[in-house]
């Protein structure tokens, strides 16, 4: 594909504008054609996609899986409790031995931060060639969920033309527990690279003030940031000062596995505060539509029946979209890697079978 440069996906914080216009165009093609049961694309025949989940997983890891095979690629799934990562083998030895076996990507989740870049770096240094995609670590980065989300928004906003350039000058804002949520922080990158204005919202203890700084110098490891502007960030501490003139809002779960102190009274009174109703939602001023990554705390992050709204609910369409993103990405990383895909009219696979 051209101008696509990444051997691996780890952070949103490399992808610039190009980057983005590549993946949702793809995933707009792929999200067109009628693929299901045993109508498939050719594109990655002859492919291996290990997914490697050290942590679990409802929707990533199987949306993942059945990108891959949408594409034609072969699928191996791995478990940690039974493998011999239990019996003290290192996560560089278990990768090693995938790609001894064939695989061209790895989709790596992990509970520690930086996972899949080390890992991607050493088997750089060992010269596998096999690429590394992050399915999520820890709390730093979810780059397919912020694609997902990001290509959801702009098909909302322009459902003929989804592009990055549907997202400039809207105001999303994304609230709860920004400070445990990787989810929130792929999708900063995300949502300012295209322009948009985000408001982050929620207490103190869930967002520090230094949010409003997040995408204000590159990060560690990136000497400049290949987006030449970017949208702004606003922290609010009150739902009733950032929901006026909202375009969508998007909730985060309480990541309460990543919460090492008490960081909340009780979980009545942050729903009180900072959970969506249809009540709450109406201080947009007109029907906006509403996100979650999942898993959803129902009556936590999000009413129920909000929750269960098709008229405001945007959750199952996200659901939907991870797929044709997932395939996006793994036909950028696979296509770059081992014997070319099988011939086709099409020439690069793209046409389904
Ligand atoms: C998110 C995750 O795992 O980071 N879920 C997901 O991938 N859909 C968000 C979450 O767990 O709250």
């Amino acid at each position: 594909m051209s101008g696509w440069s990444h051997r691996h996906v780890i952070d949103l914080a490399a992808f610039s504008l190009a980057d983005y216009a590549t993946v949702l165009e793809l995933a707009q093609r792929f999200r067109a054609l009628p693929l299901s049961g045993a109508r498939r694309l050719p594109a990655l025949q002859g492919r291996l996609m290990t997914s490697l989940f050290i942590e679990p997983s409802t929707r990533t890891r199987s949306s993942f899986e059945l990108a891959a095979r949408r594409l034609s690629a072969d699928v191996q799934s791995f478990s940690p409790a039974a493998s011999s990562l239990s019996k003290g083998e290192s996560l560089l030895d278990t990768a090693r031995t995938y790609v001894a076996m064939g695989a061209n990507v790895l989709v790596v989740r992990h509970r520690c931060a930086g996972v899949p870049h080390t890992l991607a770096r050493d088997l750089d240094r060992c010269g596998e060639r096999v690429a590394v995609l992050n399915a999520g670590d820890g709390l730093h980065s979810h780059p397919s969920q912020g694609l997902l989300d990001l290509f959801t928004l702009a098909r909302q906003f322009s459902p003929a033309a989804p592009t990055p350039e549907a997202l400039r000058g809207k105001r999303i804002v994304i609230v709860g527990d920004v400070l445990h949520s990787r989810v929130a922080r792929s999708n900063l990158w995300a949502l300012t690279a295209c322009g948009a204005s985000v408001v982050l919202c929620g207490p103190p203890t869930l967002l520090p003030q230094q949010f409003a700084a997040f995408v204000a110098a590159p990060p560690p490891g990136q000497r400049q940031d290949p987006v030449a502007e970017r949208g702004s960030i606003e922290i609010s501490r009150s739902l009733e000062q950032a929901l006026p003139g909202a375009d969508a809002v998007m909730t985060l779960r309480l990541q309460k596995e990543r919460m090492h102190q008490q960081l909340l009274t009780s979980l009545d009174r942050y729903h009180r505060q900072f959970g969506l109703s249809h009540r709450r939602l109406e201080l947009c001023g007109r029907a906006v539509p509403v996100l979650h990554p999942g898993p959803v705390n129902r009556g936590v992050e999000l009413a129920g029946e909000l929750l269960d709204d098709p008229k405001h609910s945007l959750v199952e369409e996200q659901v939907r979209n991870g797929i044709p993103i997932r395939m996006a990405l793994l036909y950028l990383l696979a296509a770059a890697e081992g014997p070319p895909p099988a011939a086709t009219p099409a020439g690069d696979g793209l046409k389904a079978v």
